[in-house]
């Protein structure tokens, strides 16, 4: 969408205030109003495009910047309103459209010579770290396919497995799925069958539809989740608009609406909050609102889209600025796989004493903004206590807790803990969410919050081996579909239980 005459308007602005900069009395200062149709405007932020520096404007609307940068426009911005930009003495804010356009043709995020538009021809960082994110593989993750449909193996040629297929299990609720992990995708026959992702469908939660937000309650949170809870502002005619944190973004034919709720946590909670057939499967956002983190005033963005420090312009050689590289977030969006190890500390203390040996497994999830581990619900911790006497021999502890059939085959039987949500059969096995449970237990870590767990060994143990697990999917299913990376080693320690009653050092 280039738009000349947006060019050359702009062109012009950027003439009209490099003159003004040059011309005395005032020329290291600029001095302007900003208006709407409503009149002047309070509390707008104005400053130069890309500059650090901002000013408000006063209660008249005006407003005074020091510092001239020439070679570029000045802008204004509130939220609910369009960023302006041009030239001073008056900036006009118009207001964001809110009607919502249902014809709007989705664009594409993939770098394509052929469509100018596409996200991915100007935002090459931005699009390169997207496309490492889970979001990028939303609609289109094997993993989801395979429990969305129940294939079987690697390639789903296999015949369909009859357990953890939602298509056989719960048909009905097939359409549900679609609401977070494919959110512009469109059914005639209102199946929302997410295998039908075409196109930009395909790629599951994309920069277009992320950039359309215009607001995200959270009044009915939970039960109204992904685009169902989103309220959307879709241009007619062409048009393009982006919702953003930026105040000062200026590209020519187009709007920007600067949002600053982009950097709260209630931008992500339509996705991540979700009470499905009754099942509370995603809580992250709830549990965020009871987190330290957010009473210390830290969001999502602030620990899964921190600046890496290494972008300068969201757009180099496409009409962006230069700007301070730690303002600018990254969409690479780190999970578990990235985050864990430095998140979860697991620590081990063992006495001798009399009659035996006492381990105490000190676990305590730091500087997380959720209950560990968060996310789908499969997700857990295994903890696995192993003690062995000198000849190396296994020995079973005589007290302390012991693993459950779910932990799986390799581990079943042996010292340990799970640290997760478990929904299972009165019989104590993993269920999918779709089927109604007998109980779900909720065990996860507390974020700051340590965690102890006691074994007594008899004498002869010399060596304690602490292991912690972190699994995504439950075992069993990760082992009937063959899945080989379904496991992280969080941590693995050996302690010698020294034979002079002391605790080591
Ligand atoms: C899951 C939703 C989501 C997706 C997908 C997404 N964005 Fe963003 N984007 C955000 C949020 C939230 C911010 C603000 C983050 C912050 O400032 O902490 C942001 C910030 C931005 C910014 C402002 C500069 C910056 O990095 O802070 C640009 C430009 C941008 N996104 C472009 C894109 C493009 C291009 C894509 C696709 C390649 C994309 N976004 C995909 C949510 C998304
Ligand atoms: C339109 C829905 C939607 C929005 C908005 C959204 N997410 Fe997600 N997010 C998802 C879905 C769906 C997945 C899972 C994709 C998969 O693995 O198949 C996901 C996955 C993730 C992951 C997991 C990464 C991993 O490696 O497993 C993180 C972290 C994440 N999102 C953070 C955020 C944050 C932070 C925000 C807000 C800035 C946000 N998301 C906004 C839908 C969304
Ligand atoms: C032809 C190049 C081009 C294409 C294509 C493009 N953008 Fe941009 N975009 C820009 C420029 C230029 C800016 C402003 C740069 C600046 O101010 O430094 C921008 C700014 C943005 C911002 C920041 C808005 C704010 O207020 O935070 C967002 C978000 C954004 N683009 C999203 C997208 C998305 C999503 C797509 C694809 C649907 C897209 N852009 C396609 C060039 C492009
Ligand atoms: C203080 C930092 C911090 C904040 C704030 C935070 N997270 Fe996390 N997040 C983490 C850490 C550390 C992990 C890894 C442990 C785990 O999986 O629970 C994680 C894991 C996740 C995962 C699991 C990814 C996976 O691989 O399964 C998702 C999804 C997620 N966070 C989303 C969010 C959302 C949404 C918010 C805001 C409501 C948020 N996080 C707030 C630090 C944070
Ligand atoms: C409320 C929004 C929402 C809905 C509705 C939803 N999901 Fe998810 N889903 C997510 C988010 C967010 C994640 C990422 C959490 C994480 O990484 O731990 C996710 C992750 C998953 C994963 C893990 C993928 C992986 O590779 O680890 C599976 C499987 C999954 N969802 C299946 C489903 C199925 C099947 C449905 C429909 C019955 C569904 N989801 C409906 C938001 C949703």
């Amino acid at each position: 969408m280039h738009c000349p005459r947006g060019a050359a308007v702009l062109l012009f602005g950027c003439l009209i205030v490099g003159l003004a900069t040059l011309s005395p009395p005032s020329c290291d200062a600029v001095h302007g109003i900003v208006t709407s149709d409503a009149g002047p405007v309070a509390g707008a932020i104005v400053r130069w495009q890309g500059a650090t520096d901002a000013a408000h404007t006063d209660e008249h609307g005006r407003f005074k910047l020091s510092r001239a940068r020439r070679q570029h426009v000045i802008t204004a911005a509130k939220p609910g309103f369009l960023i302006a930009a041009g030239s001073p003495p008056r900036l006009h804010l118009a207001p964001v459209p809110d009607d919502d356009n249902d014809d709007y043709a989705w664009i594409d995020p993939t770098p394509d010579p052929g469509h100018a538009n596409n996200c991915g021809n100007c935002h090459t960082q931005i699009h390169d770290a997207w496309t490492r994110s889970a979001h990028a593989g939303a609609a289109k993750n094997p993993k989801f396919l395979h429990l969305f449909a129940g294939t079987d193996g690697h390639d789903g040629s296999g015949p369909p497995a009859a357990t953890w297929n939602l298509q056989a299990e719960h048909p009905l609720g097939s359409g549900v799925c679609a609401a977070c992990h494919a959110p512009t995708l469109t059914s005639p026959e209102l199946d929302y069958d997410v295998r039908q992702a075409r196109g930009v469908h395909r790629h599951g939660v994309h920069c277009d539809y992320c950039h359309k937000i215009a607001d995200a309650p959270v009044d009915k949170l939970g039960t109204r989740f992904g685009r169902d809870g989103y309220r959307l502002a879709r241009p007619r005619g062409g048009e393009q608009l982006f919702f953003g944190p930026l105040d000062d973004a200026v590209r020519a034919g187009e709007s920007f609406a600067y949002a600053p709720f982009y950097k709260d946590s209630r931008y992500c909670a339509s996705c991540h909050e979700g009470v499905i057939f009754g099942v509370h499967v995603y809580g992250t956002y709830s549990e965020w609102l009871a987190s330290p983190a957010r009473r210390d005033g830290k969001h999502c963005q602030d620990c899964h889209m921190t600046p890496t420090g290494t972008m300068t312009n969201i757009a180099p050689g496409k009409g962006g600025v230069k700007r301070d590289p730690r303002t600018l977030a990254s969409h690479h969006f780190p999970g578990a796989a990235e985050l864990l190890r430095s998140c979860v500390q697991v620590k081990t203390a063992v006495a001798r004493t009399g009659a035996g040996i006492t381990v105490t497994v000190t676990t305590v999830a730091r500087n997380a903004g959720h209950r560990v581990p968060t996310g789908f619900i499969d997700r857990h911790l295994v903890l696995i206590v192993e003690g062995r006497d000198g000849d190396g021999r296994v020995v079973a502890a005589s007290a302390g807790p012991v693993l459950p059939e779910r932990a799986g085959a390799a581990w079943v039987g042996k010292s340990g803990w799970i640290y997760g949500k478990q929904h299972v059969s009165a019989a104590g096995r993993p269920l999918p969410f779709w089927l109604s449970a007998a109980e779900l237990i909720d065990t996860r870590l507390v974020p700051e919050r340590p965690d102890q767990k006691r074994f007594s060994y008899p004498a002869c143990v010399q060596t304690i081996r602490v292991r912690m697990v972190y699994r995504r999917f439950w075992d069993e299913v990760a082992v009937r579909r063959k899945w080989q990376d379904n496991e992280i080693l969080v941590s693995d320690e050996s302690i010698r239980a020294g034979d002079d009653g002391d605790e080591p050092p």
